[in-house]
């Protein structure tokens, strides 16, 4: 097997979904329901995984996930993911949930996560992945979390 592919920056392949919360989404609390959360955060690390790698990617691990503020019906939900590490054929993917609200415009934390996705072949076997770089600050300190988790899973 080669060396590792060329570095890519993080920017490219930063994402940012957003989606309006309706009364279907929410339950008997009038707040929405943590699986909707977690598939914006599966679908939002996928594409950030898919962007960075420019292969087709399956979610290996949700490896943590983590709810501060429920949202409710009317609200504005923003999902960005960042690649915080990557390995030989896997990527860290940093998601960063927050609800707005379209009346004040305020917005505060709801979720956090962090996804393992790893990249396939046509065949179904994981395949190489570039490595990520930072251009800014804010990038370099999710790379720094990245290095963390990296440590802590050994
Ligand atoms: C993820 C998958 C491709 C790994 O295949 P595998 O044969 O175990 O491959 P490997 O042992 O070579 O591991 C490949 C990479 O995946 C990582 N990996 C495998 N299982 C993992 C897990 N549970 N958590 C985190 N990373 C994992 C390995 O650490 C390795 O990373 P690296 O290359 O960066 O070092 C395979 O288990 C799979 O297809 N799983 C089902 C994925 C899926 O369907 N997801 C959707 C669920 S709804």
């Amino acid at each position: 097997m080669s060396d590792q592919k060329e570095q890519r920056p993080m920017g490219n392949s930063h994402t940012l979904q957003t989606h309006l919360v309706s009364p279907s989404d929410t339950n008997h609390l009038k707040t929405i329901f943590g699986g909707n959360i977690l598939a914006y955060i599966d679908e939002a690390a996928a594409i950030t995984a898919m962007r960075h790698s420019g292969e087709i990617v399956v979610t290996a691990s949700v490896d943590s996930v983590d709810f501060y503020a429920s949202v409710k019906s009317g609200q504005i939900v923003n999902v960005e993911s960042w690649v915080a590490s990557t390995g030989r054929t896997s990527m860290l993917i940093y998601v960063h949930v927050s609800v707005e609200n379209p009346a004040t415009g305020e917005a505060k934390t709801t979720t956090t996560s962090f996804v393992t996705m790893v990249a396939i072949d046509e065949e179904g076997a994981p395949t190489e992945v570039p490595g990520v770089y930072a251009e800014t600050k804010g990038e370099e300190e999710i790379l720094e979390i990245g290095r963390g988790r990296k440590d802590m899973k050994g």
